[in-house]
Formats: structure tokens, C-alpha cells, sequence
């Protein structure tokens, strides 16, 4: 993989970035721009989504005063190590996030894999898309948006924003610190190589280590106390009668 002429892969000035007003998704955008031959490293942000994009098909609402932001990466690593990368996407989010809100915050703390918790409420939502193109090169998307003036009213979980803990930061400045922090979790990932240290990173900003759990997979729910994660960042659920590893699934606190 080619390194930039005078930095590594992933100094600041290897990245991109494109703001615009208002777009249908900047996850939707980045893909576009990959099926189109982008070399990646460029992130878009917008003030307003029409159709932002949340997990499991879900909608994210998107009105101006939040960040919606998504770097596009090409061939980040080789396939077999990408799993880690979620990880380092929310440890992204939470350095940015620890830069940001002042000593009267709550808690922030991150929920495996990748939702960053305030208060043990969501702050912001992560979305990767991953898509093989036509050239055979692989486009990853790391979409992330930060609730900063505005939380959704109807979430079936807990939900804060910047503003409601006391952040009054625009979206353009809290992007600077993701943009920084990004880079500097990418640089350490390596690729996907130092899965180890970022898990070691991950452990330290997790939320709820020892304490119980459920996990609802596709097909069923399995309560136990949540372990921590091995070093390869999958969840470990000791139940009791076993302890299982997890590679996906959705965790809530009891
Ligand atoms: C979630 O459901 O928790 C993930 C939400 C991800 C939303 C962000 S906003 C920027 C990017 N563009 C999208 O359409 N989605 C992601």
C-alpha cells in the first residue's frame, strides 16, 4: 500500500475534506465517490442530510446544528483484519469527544462494539458500509454523526446531546478534533495489525465491564455478565454455565 510522500499513510495532510450544505448521506456520497475512482482518504461532511442512514436500515435524522461526517478509506487493510475496525472508529469518536466536553459531563464511556455513551445515553451513531468495486479495490465508509444541538425524541434506548451536557461547539470545530483523532487511531491501528493495542484502548473507555448484561443476536437473547472484550475485540459474555464469545451483536445494560 502506498505511503504519502513525506508522512505515513495516515499523517493529516494525507487526508481530504469536502463540506457540503446539504446531501442525501455522506456515506451514500463517499461511495459514489469511490465507484467513480476516489483513492480514499477523503472525507465528506454536511450540514443536513436528507437521507441519512442509520444501522439495520434505519433512518438518522439529520438536521443542521449536528455533525454528519464520513471518511472513505480504500483498501484499508486486508480483509481478514478489518473486524477491529469498528473499534477503532469509536475510540475516534471518544478521544474527539473527551477533547470536547467539559468537567461536568457525564461518563463518557463506550458500549461494544462502537456507541459512545454519555451518561450511558447514545451521543453520536457509527455506520460502516464496505463495498467491493468495480476495479477490485475495496471502498470502507466510516459514517459517524454527533447529536451536538439535537437528540431524536423516540429512540427506544437513551439519548444525549453535546449541548445537553453542556458543549456548545459548532459542528465545523468538534469535526477538527474527529479529523485529528481519527487520524492518529488509524496510525496506531495499522492497518488492523494492532488489533492488540486497540483493544487495550478500547477496554480502557469501556462501559460496564463486570457488570450484567443481555445480548440479543438475530435469533435469541442471551443474558450474563459482560466480561470484556479478547484481543481480537469480541465481546466475552461469561453466562454463568459458559463463556462465550460474540462477534455481533446488539448489548443492553440490566
Ligand atoms: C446508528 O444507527 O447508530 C448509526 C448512525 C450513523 C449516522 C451517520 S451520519 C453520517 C453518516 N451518513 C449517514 O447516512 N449515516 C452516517
Amino acid at each position: 500500500m502506498s505511503v504519502t510522500p513525506g508522512g505515513s499513510r495516515y499523517s493529516l495532510d494525507a487526508f481530504r475534506h469536502e463540506a457540503l450544505g446539504e446531501t442525501t448521506s455522506t456515506n451514500t456520497e463517499c461511495l459514489a465517490r469511490a465507484r467513480l475512482g476516489d483513492p480514499g482518504h477523503l472525507w465528506i461532511t454536511a450540514d443536513r442530510q436528507t437521507a441519512g442512514r442509520g444501522r439495520r436500515g434505519r433512518a438518522w435524522t439529520s438536521e443542521t446544528g449536528n455533525l454528519y461526517a464520513s471518511l472513505l478509506l480504500i483498501d484499508a487493510a486486508p480483509p481478514e483484519l478489518l473486524g477491529s475496525l469498528p473499534l477503532a472508529v469509536s475510540l475516534a469518536v471518544y478521544g474527539a469527544l473527551r477533547c470536547v466536553l467539559p468537567l461536568t459531563a457525564e461518563p463518557l464511556e463506550i458500549k461494544w462494539p462502537n456507541d459512545v455513551l454519555i451518561g450511558r445515553k447514545k451521543s453520536c451513531g457509527i455506520l460502516l458500509e464496505s463495498e467491493g468495486l468495480a476495479d477490485g479495490r475495496r471502498a470502507v465508509v466510516l459514517g459517524i454523526g454527533i447529536n451536538i444541538r439535537h437528540r431524536p425524541d423516540d429512540a427506544p434506548y437513551g439519548v444525549t446531546s453535546l449541548q445537553e451536557q453542556g458543549c456548545h461547539i459548532s459542528a465545523d470545530e468538534l469535526f477538527s478534533y474527529l479529523f485529528r483523532e481519527m487520524a492518529e487511531v488509524l496510525e496506531a491501528w495499522d492497518e488492523g495489525r494492532a488489533v492488540k493495542l486497540v483493544t487495550a484502548r478500547w477496554r480502557d473507555a469501556a462501559c460496564g465491564i463486570g457488570q450484567p448484561i443481555r445480548v440479543n443476536l438475530p435469533d435469541r437473547s442471551i443474558d450474563g455478565r459482560f466480561a470484556g472484550i479478547d484481543d481480537q475485540g469480541l465481546l466475552i459474555l461469561d453466562t454463568g454455565d459458559r463463556v462465550m464469545s460474540i462477534a455481533a451483536g446488539d448489548v443492553f445494560y440490566l
